[in-house]
């Protein structure tokens, strides 16, 4: 593409890379020196062309400092280029898109003020936790969905009567979407969050459904693993076969895979958007397709 730089964040070279590949662009590296008080500062490592920029940074931990980071990137290619895109494939803060409590901040609202502030000409996320929190960032913004990839990655793994499962009622509409791409049958789990401590319980609508079969568990992202962990035990004890775990945003925070692995899942596969152990399916066609339509 004529005229296009790719400005690979921190956290996000690997798919920045792919990005650039793809739209025959020229990449350059913004660098992260973190000063001894913990303050980053952001160096371009070569001048972008005049014309657009796409810059790319997940919102994956460390999330606040990647949120910096991909702030100044915007506000650093405006200079040189009258058209930044920003590339924000997780898009953090997400799950914070309404007042659960009383007194609680609406994070993603002020987020999204923060990008309009640094003035992104458009911005494109992936698999956003939900479409209350793209809403907050205007018509400027744009979803692009990894679902269809993960689900083609499944295709071509040889299964036995798989069922795809999601691991709550919220996410439905995601695993549906995966189930149909593939043909599979499909059911929700039903998910109760204690809103104070976090912790989660799960049950099964329809038990009949599970007995013998392979499972693929379908959620937007996986941060501590305890909404597939429970999923997991409570689909093992029901007497399904294999479960796989399949996620846009592999986060793993902590010991999230080991839990995953001792709740019986065999394997968790995620996407580029997050780096990391889980990042198997590359989401770069499917942003270069979105971009294409903003
Ligand atoms: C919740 O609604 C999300 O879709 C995920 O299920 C959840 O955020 C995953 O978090 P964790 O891995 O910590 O349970």
């Amino acid at each position: 593409m004529d005229g296009v730089t790719v400005v690979a964040g921190d956290a996000s070279a690997g798919l920045a890379e792919s990005l650039a590949t793809g739209l025959g662009a020229p990449l350059i590296r913004a660098g992260l020196r973190t000063f001894p008080d913990g303050e980053g500062k952001i160096t371009f490592g070569a001048t972008p062309e005049s014309g657009r920029a796409v810059v790319v940074q997940s919102l994956c931990p460390p999330v606040d400092s990647n949120l910096v980071q991909a702030l100044l990137m915007i506000a650093k290619a405006r200079e040189f280029s009258s058209d930044v895109t920003a590339v924000i494939p997780y898009m953090g803060y997400a799950r914070q898109d309404r007042e659960f409590l009383p007194g609680e901040a609406v994070a993603i609202q002020t987020i999204a003020r923060l990008f309009r502030a640094v003035d992104a000409s458009r911005l494109i996320v992936v698999d956003i936790h939900s479409k209350t929190a793209l809403d907050h960032f205007g018509a400027g913004a744009r979803n692009v969905t990894a679902i269809p990839e993960l689900a083609r990655h499944f295709e071509e793994m040889s299964l036995k009567d798989p069922l795809v499962v999601s691991p709550d009622a919220g996410g439905a509409a995601r695993a549906e979407g995966f189930a149909g791409l593939c043909g599979h049958d499909f059911i929700a789990l039903e998910k109760k969050r204690d809103k104070n401590t976090g912790s989660v319980s799960v049950s099964v609508p329809v038990p009949d459904i599970i007995q013998d079969r392979d499972v693929i568990l379908v959620d937007d992202m996986i941060s501590t693993g305890g909404s597939i962990a429970k999923a997991a035990e409570l689909l093992r004890g029901r007497g399904c076969r294999r479960i796989f775990a399949a996620c846009t945003h592999a986060l793993l925070v902590g010991d999230a895979r080991q839990r995953i692995m001792d709740a019986g899942v065999s394997e968790i596969v995620g996407t580029n958007t997050v780096p990391g152990p889980a990042d198997v399916v590359d989401v770069s066609g499917a942003i270069i397709k979105g971009m294409a339509h903003c």
